[in-house]
C-alpha cells in the first residue's frame, strides 16, 4: 500500500491565497500576495525566501490570523482564520518582523503579560516564564528593563514570549534580520532545538544561507508570487548547477568577458561587481579561462547557494 501523508498532518494550507491593500480610498487596489499555494506538514520547517516587498510578511499576517485573506482559502490547524481567529492564535506563536516588545516592562514582565493575554491562570505562566527564559538565556536579565537589552537578547525573548501557550506551530517573520553574525548563529541554535521538540516552525527570510540552514523545504518568492518550491538541495539541484566559478575583471569588462568565455559553462551571470560562470566543475573551468588568457582580477570556486536560484529565476540577487 502507498504511504500517504494524512490529511490530519497537513497543519498549514493554502490555495490561490491573495492580499490585496488599497493605498488610499480612490487609488486601484495592490496585489502584495497574488494566488499562492503550499501546504505544510506537522514537524516541518518551512520557509518563504525572497527580497523585500516580496509579499512575505504579507502572507505570515495572514496566517496569524490578523489580517483578512482577500482572496483563495487559507486553512490553519484546520480551521479557517476568517471563522476561527481566535481559536488558531490561542494554539500558534507570532515573532513579528517588528518587535512589539514592552519597552517600559522588564524582560520577565513581557513574558508574563503575554501569558495573561492567553488567559493562562498566574501561576502556570511564572513557571513557564522561568522555563523560557531558561531556554533563551535571559535568567540573569529577567528583571532588567526590555530596553537594555541587545537586538540579539530581544529577538530571544520575543521568541521566549511567542512560546508562552505552548504553540504547535510557531511563525517567526525574519527571525535574524539586523543581527550580527555571531546573535544569528545563537538564535538558529534555539531554532533547531525547537525543531527537534517537534513543533512547526514557519519562517520568512531573505538570507539565502538562513534558509538553507533552517528550512526543509521552502518557496522562493517574488512579486507576490511563488516561483519555485522544494527542498533547498532541490532547489539548487533544479536551477543550479553545482559549482560556480566567480571572476572579477576590471569595471566595465565583466559583459566583454562573459561573451568571451560563455562558451565554458552552462550558464553565466553578469552582475555590476563580478561574472559569475555556472558549471559542474569550478577548477576545470578556470583552467580553461586561465588557457585563454582572460586573466580576471580575482577569483573564486565555490557551491551553488539558494542565491543562485534566485538569480536563475528572476533575473536579480536577493539583497540589493
Ligand atoms: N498595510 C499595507 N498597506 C499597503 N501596502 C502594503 C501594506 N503592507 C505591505 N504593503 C505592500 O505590499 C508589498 C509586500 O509587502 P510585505 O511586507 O508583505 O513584503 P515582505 O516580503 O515582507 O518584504 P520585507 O522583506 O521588506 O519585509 C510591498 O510592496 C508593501 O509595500
Ligand atoms: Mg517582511
Amino acid at each position: 500500500m502507498a504511504l500517504q501523508t494524512p490529511a490530519d498532518d497537513v497543519l498549514l494550507h493554502a490555495d490561490g491565497l491573495v492580499k490585496r491593500y488599497r493605498r488610499t480610498r480612490r487609488s486601484e487596489p495592490f496585489t502584495a500576495v497574488d494566488g499562492i499555494g503550499f501546504a505544510v506538514r506537522r514537524g516541518e520547517a518551512f520557509g518563504f525566501l525572497g527580497p523585500n516587498g516580496a509579499g512575505k510578511s504579507s502572507t505570515m499576517r495572514m496566517i496569524a490570523c490578523v489580517s483578512p485573506a482577500s482572496a483563495g482559502t487559507l486553512r490553519v490547524l484546520g480551521h479557517d482564520p476568517a471563522a476561527d481567529g481566535a481559536l488558531i492564535r490561542s494554539r500558534i506563536g507570532v515573532v513579528p518582523q517588528d518587535d512589539t516588545l514592552d519597552a517600559e516592562l522588564t524582560v520577565r514582565e513581557n513574558i508574563l503579560v503575554y501569558g495573561r493575554y492567553f488567559g493562562l491562570p498566574r501561576r502556570a505562566v511564572r513557571g513557564k516564564a522561568a522555563e523560557l527564559l531558561e531556554f533563551a538565556q535571559l535568567t540573569e536579565r529577567a528583571d532588567s528593563p526590555v530596553e537594555n537589552l541587545s537586538g540579539g537578547m530581544r529577538r530571544r525573548l520575543t521568541i521566549a514570549r511567542s512560546l508562552v501557550n505552548d504553540p504547535e506551530i510557531l511563525l517567526l517573520d525574519e527571525p535574524t534580520t539586523g543581527l550580527d553574525p555571531q546573535a544569528r548563529h545563537a538564535l538558529w541554535d534555539k531554532l533547531f532545538r525547537l525543531k527537534r521538540s517537534g513543533i512547526t516552525l514557519i519562517l520568512t527570510t531573505h538570507y539565502m544561507d538562513e534558509a538553507e540552514q533552517l528550512c526543509d523545504r521552502l518557496v522562493v518568492m517574488d512579486h507576490g508570487r511563488i516561483v519555485a518550491t522544494d527542498t533547498p538541495a532541490g532547489l539548487i539541484g533544479r536551477h543550479s548547477t553545482p559549482e560556480v566559478l566567480e571572476l572579477r575583471f576590471h569595471p566595465g569588462a565583466q559583459s566583454v568577458m562573459a561573451e568571451k568565455l560563455a562558451d565554458l559553462a552552462v550558464r553565466t551571470e553578469v552582475l555590476p561587481e563580478r561574472l559569475l560562470l555556472y558549471t559542474a566543475d569550478g577548477r576545470t573551468t578556470l583552467t580553461r579561462v586561465l588557457a585563454r588568457n582572460a586573466d580576471p582580477l580575482t577569483s573564486l570556486v565555490r557551491r551553488a547557494t539558494l542565491e543562485d536560484v534566485f538569480l536563475t529565476l528572476t533575473g536579480r540577487t536577493l539583497v540589493d
